[in-house]
């Protein structure tokens, strides 16, 4: 068993965290952009949307996006959510990239036909894999781990299955994954408050989608302490996003 890396997520210095979603950033001048919103408007890392285009319907990002950021903002935590299929190909090659943590899904290990965006018959479908191995690979590698649910898995789901104390990081996603800019759904918080009842404090329980300063309270409020938020800050105007932030972390 490797021993469990250590970083911003299992060590803050203060929490909540804010994390703005580079999905939502401005990809002609991606660097710059996101040099903006960690060093003039206090986001406190970067959250980077991987999407296969076969667990989700929609097409992102790979390492070679990690390395260039890495390149250009050295002392950036760099938090990689992958919405693929079968995670485990991709873990070296973030690590050796650049990533300081990566997220990968509960579903397709519960069901090797679920695509969070797409029918079985699409042929949207991992796999299927145990979540414990590629947590040990994720380790392995020297990156801290997390597993993400999509609003209809439940959190009982993950505790039944002993997939919640192996890993640093819980991403409660409050929308269907595939997409910014998409409507908070409030119907998740009660899996955050149960899962957060489950975490060490070491643990951080993350949430991911539709947040904004009008909605990040309610997950505040659940124990959520990492805020995705990616259209309500890249979104918006950079005289704007300190202010965004500030109003999200809630402090
Ligand atoms: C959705 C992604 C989210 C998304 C957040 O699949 O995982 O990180 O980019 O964007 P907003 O904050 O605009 O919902
Ligand atoms: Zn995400």
């Amino acid at each position: 068993m490797t021993d469990r890396p250590r970083n911003l997520f299992t060590d803050p210095p203060s929490l909540p965290l804010v994390a703005p979603s580079i999905l939502s950033a401005d990809f002609a001048n991606l660097a710059a952009d996101c040099k903006q919103v960690l060093d003039v408007a206090g986001a406190d890392l970067l959250h980077v949307d991987v999407m296969d285009g076969h667990f989700v319907p929609n097409l992102t990002i790979g390492p070679v996006v990690v390395e260039w950021l890495r390149s250009a903002l050295p002392e950036a935590f760099l938090d990689v959510h992958v919405m693929v299929t079968d995670p485990i190909q991709y873990v070296k090659p973030f690590a050796k990239a650049g990533a300081n943590h990566l997220t990968f899904h509960a579903e397709p290990a519960l069901d090797p036909l679920a695509g969070a965006g797409m029918s079985p018959l699409s042929g949207g479908g991992g796999a299927g894999y145990d979540p414990l191995e590629v947590c040990e690979a994720v380790h392995a590698a020297g990156m801290t781990a997390g597993l993400a649910i999509n609003p209809g898995t439940t959190a009982e789901v993950i505790i039944q299955e002993g997939w919640v104390e192996p890993f640093e990081l819980i991403l409660i996603m409050s929308v269907w994954p595939g997409f910014g800019g998409q409507a908070f759904i409030p119907e998740v918080l009660a899996a955050a408050r149960i899962i957060k009842a489950h975490l060490c404090p070491d643990q951080r329980l993350q949430m991911d989608g539709g947040l904004s300063p009008e909605t990040a309270p309610q997950a505040r409020l659940a124990g959520v302490d990492v805020l995705v938020a990616g259209s309500a800050v890249f979104g918006v105007d950079r005289a704007q996003r300190g202010a965004a932030i500030a109003a999200i972390r809630g402090v």
